[in-house]
Parts: C-alpha cells; structure tokens; sequence
C-alpha cells in the first residue's frame, strides 16, 4: 500500500522470489554442512593416512569454494534484489527490526569467505593440525550465519512475542526457533553428503570412488533420518492455523507435501542404490536423481514453510499485501485509495470503476494470483463466478479461505474489485443469469449463510436423524440451538429450502 506494485501479470512476483530462493537455499545449507563435511573427510584422510582421500578432500575443496562463494553469492544478493522490489513493506520491516542481526551476519559472512581462502590455497602447505583448526574456524562461522539468519527468516512464520513487545530477543528466538535451526543443519549436513556424490563420481579410481560414494551415503542417511524428528517438531510447535494449513486446509501446501514425500524416498532410494553399486555410468546418473530428489525436499519445505505463514507474511502482524493488520479496520471505513500512496484514483465512479479493480487487484490479490500465469491464476479460478457470487465471495474471502487476507476497502472498492474480475477479466455481464426457483437454492443458501462460520460436518453431527419439520423449526431460532449463533434472517421459502437440503444431506426422516 505504501509501495508501488512490480506488476508482471502471467509470471508473479511469488513464483520469482520461490524460485530465487530455492536455488540460493540449495547452496546456501551446503555452504555450511559441506564446511563440516570437510574437516571431518580431511581428519579422515589425515587419520587413515590416505592419499586418495586427502586428493579427493583438495577437489571437493575447490568445488565447493566455486559454488559457495560466487553462486552462493550472487544468488544471495539476487534474493535481497528480488523482495525489496516484490514486497518492500517486508523488507523494510526485517531490515528495521534486525539491523544488529544483519550486521552480525555480514561479520560472519567475512570470517567465512577469509577462512575459506586460506583453507583452500594452503592445502598440503601448512601442517595438519593448524589446517584443521581453520577448517573448523569456516564451518563455526558458517553454521553461525545459519544460526542468525534461521532466528530473522523464522520471525515471519511466527513473530511470538514480538507482536505485542516488539523487542529484538522476543523477535529472534521465536517458538520455532530451535527446531528450524536442528532441521536446517540436518539439512546442510545431507546436502553436504548429495554434494560429496557428485565429486566422487568424477573420480577415476574405482576404489576411490566406491569409498567416497559410501562414505558420502552415510551423510545423506544419517541426515535424513535425523531430520525427520526436528521437522515433526518444528510442526507440532506451529501456531494452530499455521498447523491446520499445513495439514491439509490449504491447495497449496498439500502438492508442496505431496512432492516433499515424493523427493524423500526418491532421495533414500537413490543413495541407498548408489551406495551398494559400483558403475561408473550409473553413479553419474543415480547422483543427478539424487541432486534434484534433494532440491525437491529442500524446495516442498521451503515452499510450505512461506505458504504456511499465508495470508501473512509477517503471521499475525503484516498481510501478504504489506497492510498491517491493526490498520484494517481504520481502512475500511475511511477507504484504501484514501490511504494507498501509489494509486491514480482516491475516489470510486462510474467511470473508473475498472481501473480501479485492476490497481486493487494488484494492490490485494496479485501478491498471490497472476493473470494467466500458470501459478495460481486467478481467470481460472474466477471463471464460474458470477458477479452477485463474487461481492459475496470478497465481503467473505478471509472467513471461508483463511489463508486469503480480507478485502481491505470500503463498499465502492470491494464493488469495483467485483466489477474487473468478472467484466473486466472474465469478459461476463454483470447481470446475473436468471435465478433458480427458490426451491433448489438449498446448497447455495447454505453456502452463503452458514459456511462463513462452520461447515455442514457440524449441522450433520447435530441434525442427523431429525424429521423436517423438526429441522425447518430450529431454523426459525437458531440462537436457541447455540448461542454462538446469529439467527438466520432468510424468507420463509428460503427457509423451506435450506431444511429441504438439510434433511436430503443428512438422511434423516421426512
Ligand atoms: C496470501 C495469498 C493470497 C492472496 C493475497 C489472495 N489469494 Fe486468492 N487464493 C490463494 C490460494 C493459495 C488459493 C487456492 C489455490 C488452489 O486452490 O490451489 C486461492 C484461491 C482463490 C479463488 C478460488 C476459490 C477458492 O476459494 O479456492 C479465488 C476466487 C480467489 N483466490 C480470489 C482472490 C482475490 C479476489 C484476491 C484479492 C482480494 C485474492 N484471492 C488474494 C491465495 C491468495
Ligand atoms: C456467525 C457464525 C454462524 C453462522 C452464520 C451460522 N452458525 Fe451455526 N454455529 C455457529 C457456532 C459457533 C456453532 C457452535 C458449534 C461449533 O462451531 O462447533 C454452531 C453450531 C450449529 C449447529 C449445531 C448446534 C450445536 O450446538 O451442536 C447447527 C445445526 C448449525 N450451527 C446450523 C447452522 C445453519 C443452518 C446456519 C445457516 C443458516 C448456521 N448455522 C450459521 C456459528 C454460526
């Protein structure tokens, strides 16, 4: 609201910030279990005496400088690029609540890149033991920035307490903490080994090659198996919506833990395979399965952890749209345009009514829905809806799809929203088809009347049995049911029809 919209209407600035993201995580966690995986194959090597391994150590070595530093890099600086200009109000609001968190991340940041350095170029030029110790100096640092950037990435999922003492401690360590910190080095620690395959499938020496491939195996299984723990943690401890969207209320999120699952047993499988194996073409093409199996379980944990937070992206504090919730009501009844900085209009006509759905279109909805994108797109998913459903649909987006924020606005803006997406984007009239006899409209009074609050599964487990006219007098008094509830105002031929649906549903006497 208090930023211009970067409106690319078929791709979604979402899609772009996931897809960002997900590569820059896949390398980032290596940057920090392979670091580990280093020092530790290196003793290993120092240990056992063993060239082979120590040559294998100095290739892995330069790989992972390669890959850390400049992709890790760039793609690190692409991520701060792509949601400043995505979603400003966020960023802002991270960088202001963690300035000393960023700056200590960008200390570590150096250690890192330094002890790296010099890890790298004094290899076999420097004794065992100091090698070592700087070895262990780039992991520490490492697993340091992953420790501060977890506590600022997991704010957004949960901000706790933060919410109502705004304090930098409350803020950080929030209640998903520490299992996100336990998951994500497990996670580092399995790519570390994945990464390990890779190298060691280039290797020429078959006995060389078996050994870091089973070597590396156990990496990625001791992982995975310890993972599996820190993630049922982490969930349990999510706040109850964020859990029950996790569950299964959102679209969403079901097909990111449909491909999670899915790339988890792939994973094992492979490593598994690789580890009794020894072919040399095999362990190339087992390793790239292996590769992208842990860039889908990285990315389907990655994709739930920021759909989980919806229709937040601060939970409980900033909307996906950037709007503050404690500001909603205010802007309802003084109106967005009034307040937005960055529309055309302030006020809604006739004629502009379109171009303003369109500006708030992009201002409340495009934050999640492009325009015939393949992401979630919002002409498919509004091509049934007619414009008397739609104002019902917005007056009521929050309430019957949680992980939507409200409509933020007053009367003439949600009409003028209603009036773009089924005019202007769907090309339909705005008169309705003519109605069905009131008799049939049982489903869609109920639809429109009850589901705001509950759904049918609640009316069955009260009304199961009940003879109609037992059905259609409850109707009459609601709030002597439950006191919970508002009476229903409808007709008496609406009510017929609702305790006509009732009583088909849940088969009870005539
Ligand atoms: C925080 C993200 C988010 C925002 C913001 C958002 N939506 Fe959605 N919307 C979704 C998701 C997720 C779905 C479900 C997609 C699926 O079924 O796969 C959805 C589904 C829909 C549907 C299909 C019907 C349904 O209930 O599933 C409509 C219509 C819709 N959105 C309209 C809107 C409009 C209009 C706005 C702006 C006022 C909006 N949405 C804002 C995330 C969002
Ligand atoms: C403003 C919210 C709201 C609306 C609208 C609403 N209900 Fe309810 N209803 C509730 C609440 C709260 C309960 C308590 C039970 C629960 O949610 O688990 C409830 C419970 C019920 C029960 C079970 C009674 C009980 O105590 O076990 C029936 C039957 C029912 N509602 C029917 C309807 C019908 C039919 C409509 C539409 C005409 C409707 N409700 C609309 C809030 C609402």
């Amino acid at each position: 609201m208090n930023y211009p919209v970067w409106y690319v209407p078929e791709f979604g600035g979402g899609l772009l910030i996931a897809l960002v993201a997900i590569v820059h995580v896949f390398v980032s966690h290596f940057a920090v279990g392979g670091g580990l995986y280093l020092v530790v194959t290196e003793w290993k090597a120092i240990r056992e005496q063993d060239q082979s391994i120590m040559a294998f150590v100095k290739k892995h070595t330069k790989f992972f400088m390669l890959l850390t530093m400049v992709f890790g890099g760039l793609t690190g600086v692409a991520i701060w690029f792509v949601i400043s200009i995505i979603n400003p109000a966020a960023t802002s609001l991270l960088i202001h609540t963690f300035v000393f968190g960023w700056a200590a991340e960008w200390v570590f940041f150096l250690v890192e890149i330094v002890a790296l350095f010099v890890y790298f170029y004094t290899f076999g030029r420097m004794d065992d033991r100091t090698h070592q110790i700087i070895g262990w100096i780039y992991f520490g640092a490492a697993w340091i920035s992953l420790f501060l950037i977890t506590g600022i990435i997991d704010f957004m999922l949960n901000p706790g307490e933060w919410i109502t003492n705004n304090s930098f401690w409350s803020g950080f360590f929030t209640p998903t903490f520490w299992p996100s910190i336990f998951f994500r080095s497990f996670m580092s620690f399995m790519l570390a080994g994945c990464y390990g395959f890779l190298t060691a499938s280039f290797l020429d020496n078959e006995e060389t090659r078996r050994k870091m491939v089973r070597y590396s195996g156990k990496w990625v299984l001791a992982s995975l198996v310890l993972s599996v723990p820190a993630g049922w943690w982490y969930l349990a401890i999510l706040p109850d919506k964020a859990r029950s969207l996790a569950e299964g209320m959102s679209p969403t999120i079901t097909r990111a833990a449909t491909v999670g699952e899915f790339s988890l047993v792939t994973l094992a499988a492979a490593a598994i395979t690789l580890m009794l194996l020894n072919s040399k073409s095999l362990t190339k093409v087992l390793t790239v399965v292996v590769m992208i199996a842990a860039m889908g379980y990285m990315g389907a944990f990655e994709w739930t952890r920021e759909a989980d937070r919806r229709p937040y992206v601060v939970n409980g504090y900033m909307y996906s749209d950037g709007i503050l919730e404690k500001d909603v009501e205010r802007i309802n009844q003084e109106g967005y345009l009034k307040n937005a900085k960055w529309v055309k209009y302030r006020v809604v006509t006739e004629a502009n009514q379109l171009d303003v759905g369109k500006e708030l279109f992009q201002h409340q909805c495009f934050a999640c829905h492009t325009v015939g994108g393949f992401n979630n797109d919002i002409l498919v998913r509004t091509k049934n809806m007619s414009y008397d459903a739609m104002r019902k649909y917005l007056a009521a987006i929050h309430e019957k799809r949680y992980f939507m924020p409200p409509f933020i606005g007053n009367e003439a803006e949600q009409k003028a929203l209603a009036v773009y997406l089924v005019a202007g984007l769907n090309k339909k009239p705005l008169i309705a088809a003519a109605p069905a006899p009131i008799k049939e409209q049982g489903a869609a009074l109920f639809e429109e009347n009850c589901t705001t609050c509950h759904g049918f599964d609640v009316v069955k487990s009260k009304m199961s049995g009940w003879p109609r006219v037992k059905v259609r007098n409850a109707l009459d008094k609601l709030s002597a049911l439950n006191p919970a509830m508002p009476d229903y105002n409808g007709t008496a031929a609406e009510k017929d029809a609702l305790a006509d649906y009732i009583v088909k549903q849940t088969g009870g006497a005539k």
